[in-house]
């Protein structure tokens, strides 16, 4: 296949305050072996060299491990592929004469600071709300490995442990409900033995977290799970309920 010629619509927008707006943009000699980051480095190079002001957009390893690259190409996070991170999706995926749309991920809680970035500290705070265990360190720590934990149990835990953080969830979803990320975190600890000491207040102060950043409810469209990079299951969700409920329960 010979290079692409491309025309790229992108949500430009000054910073937080400013009204943003969609604007076109020509790359040519685009190969169909490049990351979709690649082409919109070629992209900035170009506006750089005409002095214009280059595209920002977040992203760091550029192989689908920290989540930054938040991109919704042609209406979907993460672009048409399935199961990939933006800086994973490959140019291969378009066309010659293709015209591509790059929007920042929506949402209310995920709000706008310049161009394709989004804060999404909300996540953070979610985190940091009951996303963790206590380890007693005083020196009589017990080895974690000396804990038997069934294999069913270990492999859900770690398939919930590869969420990215990445948003993509809330960014597809039409209420922009964050219940994947937070069914995920959840679902990591409440597997685990290690889990079980902070269980009850863990899913309580996750999920008023959530309300408080202002992502809407889950009305069980699916999307979230199908746009996951990480194919997070809509299990986790189920388990978050449970969890929640126990805990309601217990007080
Ligand atoms: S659940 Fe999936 S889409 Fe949502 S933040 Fe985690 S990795 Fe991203
Ligand atoms: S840049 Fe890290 S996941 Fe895409």
């Amino acid at each position: 296949m010979s290079n692409m010629n491309l025309t790229l619509k992108i949500w430009r927008q000054k910073d937080s305050k400013s009204k943003g707006k969609m604007v076109d943009y020509k790359v040519s000699d685009i190969s169909e072996h490049m990351s979709f980051l690649e082409m919109m480095d070629v992209l900035n190079e170009q506006l750089i060299n005409k002095g214009e002001d280059p595209v920002a957009f977040d992203h760091d390893c550029r192989e689908g491990i920290c989540g930054m690259c938040s991109m919704f190409i042609n209406g979907e996070a993460h672009g048409p592929d399935r199961g990939v991170t933006t800086c994973q999706l490959h140019m291969r995926m378009f066309k010659d004469g293709d015209t591509i749309t790059i929007e920042p991920f929506r949402a209310k809680a995920f709000p706008v600071m310049k161009d394709l970035v989004v804060d999404r500290s909300s996540f953070d705070r979610i985190q940091h709300a009951g996303g963790y265990i206590s380890v007693n360190t005083s020196g009589n720590t017990q080895d974690a490995n000396a804990l038997p934990i069934a294999k069913e149990a270990a492999d859900k835990a770690m398939d919930a442990a590869t969420c990215i953080g990445c948003g993509a969830c809330v960014a597809t979803c039409k209420n922009a409900s964050a219940m994947l990320f937070v069914g995920a975190k959840v679902s990591q600890y409440a597997l685990l033995p290690q889990g079980q000491v902070e269980a009850t207040e863990r899913v309580q102060n996750m999920v008023k977290q959530m309300d408080l950043e202002g992502f809407g409810n889950c009305t069980n469209t699916g999307a979230c799970e199908v746009e996951c990079p990480k194919g997070i299951s809509l299990e986790t969700i189920a388990r978050m309920n449970r969890e929640y409920l126990t805990a309601s329960i217990k007080g």
